[in-house]
């Protein structure tokens, strides 16, 4: 059993938070230029299909996403039923830390784009995250991309603060502004 299945369609709350809207924004844009249309699109860890029925609104021939966890595939599809009947999105039980074709024949390099929001993370060892690029990359075609959202690389909250600072890290927008509050 994995741990979501005891959250379900309540992590769709998360949908209401100021952060969620910030991240939304980011991955559009970063995913827009890239969806051609015919483009076959594999949500991993797709969870209650927030991003599969975006990628589906913003120009993804069809969608197949993929999770762990049988209640947030539930949820996942009561939100798209009609994308589904349309034969627009699929969602099955998978663990992405497993390397399988997803393609509908059984072939790999189907997929144009692979997506993983909050997936890499759930990696526990360097080979778990070898096995999850070896997942992708089989069901990418030749000139296929992944897009990720990924947690920022340290717990050190202050590091992080510093770091966000960084040219590199302030050229986007919208962002979150990160303040840290001491209690003395
Ligand atoms: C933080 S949620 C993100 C869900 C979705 N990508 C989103 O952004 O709304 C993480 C999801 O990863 C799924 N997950 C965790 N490990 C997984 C694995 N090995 N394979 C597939 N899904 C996994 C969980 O079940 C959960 O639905």
């Amino acid at each position: 059993m994995s741990q979501y299945d005891s959250i379900g369609a309540s992590y769709n709350v998360l949908e209401q938070l100021a952060y969620r809207a910030v991240e939304k924004y980011n991955v559009y844009t970063t995913i827009k230029p890239l969806l051609r249309p015919g483009v076959h699109v594999l949500d991993l860890a797709c969870g209650t299909g927030f991003y599969s029925s975006h990628l589906l609104a913003w120009g993804a021939e069809d969608v197949l996403g993929v999770d762990i966890s049988s209640a947030m595939l539930e949820s996942a599809v009561s939100r798209l039923s009609s994308e589904i009947s349309a034969g627009k999105a699929q969602f099955v039980l998978g663990d992405g830390v497993i390397p399988q074709s997803f393609a509908p024949d059984n072939s790999r390099g189907f997929f144009g784009m692979v997506f993983g929001a909050w997936f890499l993370n759930y990696a526990s060892s360097k080979d778990q995250l070898v096995a999850m690029f070896t997942n992708i990359s089989l069901n990418l075609t030749v000139d296929g991309v992944f897009v990720g959202v990924v947690p920022y690389p340290t717990n050190d909250i202050q590091e992080r603060a510093k770091n966000s600072e960084q040219i590199s890290l302030r050229q986007y927008f919208p962002r979150n502004e990160l303040v840290i509050m001491l209690r003395l």
